[in-house]
């Protein structure tokens, strides 16, 4: 089996940083010790000296090829995963996202096809788009034979995919029963459909009032809701992008649910801002929760310092402006939600949170890998650079610069929410699976493919 030395590694992990050199063989990282070094000519060394060498990113929250009515999201799984290996994360948690009525594992099956076109390991998420008591006995099929432990609702999108709390319940009820986790999309989607139809009929259909229609008060509201649902069905949560410091004053009431909290780059680094003209390129920052207050960003990285917020996840989700976004031009309501970051998580993170003080490498490594694997199961394999987890490794240039720009991104989209924006530290190498698959800008993942985690329950 092929053998990968990297000597001189300064290794943060979330637990601590050591000196160290690490042995790979074939996939798995086999060693961890100081002065490794080999005579056979075979093994490839590489010198890390000055770079900072940490697990490869996590990312729980992605929607690469997500179906929409104006079309497919415009990263798939192909051009979504080497865009985040080209910014160190070497793994994803996607969707399943059911039709109305539609199995849960026959959708399991049909997204996990067009998965298999990621470079990158990746886990689903179950969606529960719809409900009857039918589904009870698929939930337990997913996580008893499927590897399936965390189920996706949203309270947004009423109409479409969202569900009811009535619904939500029901779901927390069987989840919980098997010791399973359920994900929200915390906004009151009858709040957010009536005040759509109240702008639309005042003839505000601009991009800006998408902002309008979505207030921090109705993701707050409904967070509340959740968290008392989740206290009395015992189910363990999952509160997903979170965007406004009014949902973090109700999450802290409630000390005795086991709820954990995501947020995302945008929310930490943009704001509402943006939405104060009328020019329909401003589509591109329309995602759901909308941006919101600067008082809400500092508020939000107040919460990485202190280890309240435990991922920051990108919810991936782009959509080019010309072809896609473009079809809510005469109405917001009809502009597909998301935004891409997939690429630069790990490096706005690293110059906009460690190189300010905000939060330690440690953190840093904390919030984008291993607090997701231990949440969502995948602790086994990936989150740190231990010997016996699977060799995904990023080498870490904290000098290295770029800005961000549509004309160097590997993000497939017509448009960035970041462009202009200055990075220092980035992903120099980057080796999956024993693979070096990135190296100064060049990707080579000819040779590789990911393949689906199979999860476990977390005790
Ligand atoms: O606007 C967003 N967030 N789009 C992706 C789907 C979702 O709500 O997570
Ligand atoms: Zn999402």
């Amino acid at each position: 089996m092929d053998k990968l030395l990297i000597q001189n590694a300064k290794i943060i992990n979330a637990t601590g940083i050591i000196e160290a050199d690490i042995l790979i063989e074939g996939s798995k990282i086999i060693r961890i010790e100081k002065h490794l070094y080999s005579d056979d000519l075979s093994v490839k060394t590489i010198d890390a000296k000055g770079k900072y060498v940490i697990p490869g990113g996590l990312d729980p929250h992605v929607h690469l090829d997500l179906p929409t009515p104006a079309g497919n999201s415009s990263d798939d799984f192909y051009t979504g995963s080497r865009a985040a290996l080209a910014g160190g994360t070497t793994s994803i948690i996607d969707f399943v996202t059911p039709s109305k009525g539609e199995s849960l594992i026959k959708a399991l099956h049909d997204r996990k096809a067009v998965a298999s076109a990621s470079c990158i390991d990746y886990a689903l998420h179950m969606g529960i788009t719809w409900w009857d008591a039918s589904l009870a006995r698929e939930i337990e099929y997913c996580i008893k034979h499927e590897g399936i432990t965390s189920f996706k609702t949203y309270l947004a999108y009423k109409g479409s995919i969202g569900i009811s709390y009535d619904e939500l319940f029901e779901v927390m009820k069987v989840v919980a029963k098997y010791n399973g986790l359920v994900t929200v999309h915390c906004e009151d989607g009858d709040k957010v459909l009536a005040r759509q139809i109240e702008l639309i009929k005042e003839a505000k259909t601009s991009p800006r009032y998408h902002a309008v229609s979505r207030p921090a008060d109705f993701e707050a509201e409904a967070v509340e809701k959740v968290l008392k649902m989740a206290l009395e069905t015992n189910c363990k949560v999952y509160l997903v992008h979170i965007s406004s410091a009014l949902s973090i004053e109700i999450i802290k009431k409630y000390r005795n649910v086991t709820v954990f909290v995501e947020t995302c780059p945008h929310y930490l680094l943009l704001n509402e801002d943006v939405y104060q003209s009328d020019d329909f390129s401003i589509a591109k920052f329309v995602m759901s929760p909308p941006l919101r207050g600067k008082k809400d960003n500092e508020i939000l990285w107040q919460q990485l310092t202190e280890n309240f917020i435990d991922t920051v996840a990108t919810d991936h989700c782009p959509f080019n402006l010309k072809g896609q976004k473009d079809a809510g031009k005469n109405n917001f309501v009809r502009i597909p939600n998301g935004a891409g970051s997939i690429e630069y998580r790990n490096s706005l993170l690293f110059t906009y949170g460690v190189l300010t003080g905000k939060i330690s490498l440690q953190q840093w490594v904390a919030l984008t890998s291993f607090n997701a694997a231990e949440i969502f199961g995948l602790s086994q394999s990936k989150g740190s650079i231990e010997i016996g987890k699977d060799a995904d490794i990023v080498i870490w240039n904290p000098e290295k610069e770029q800005e961000i720009s549509i004309s160097n991104q590997y993000q497939r989209c017509d448009s960035n929410i970041y462009e202009g924006f200055k990075l220092k530290g980035m992903a120099e190498t980057v080796i999956c699976k024993g693979n070096i698959v990135f190296d100064n800008n060049k990707l080579m993942t000819d040779t590789i493919n990911g393949e689906f985690m199979f999860r476990e329950i977390v005790k």
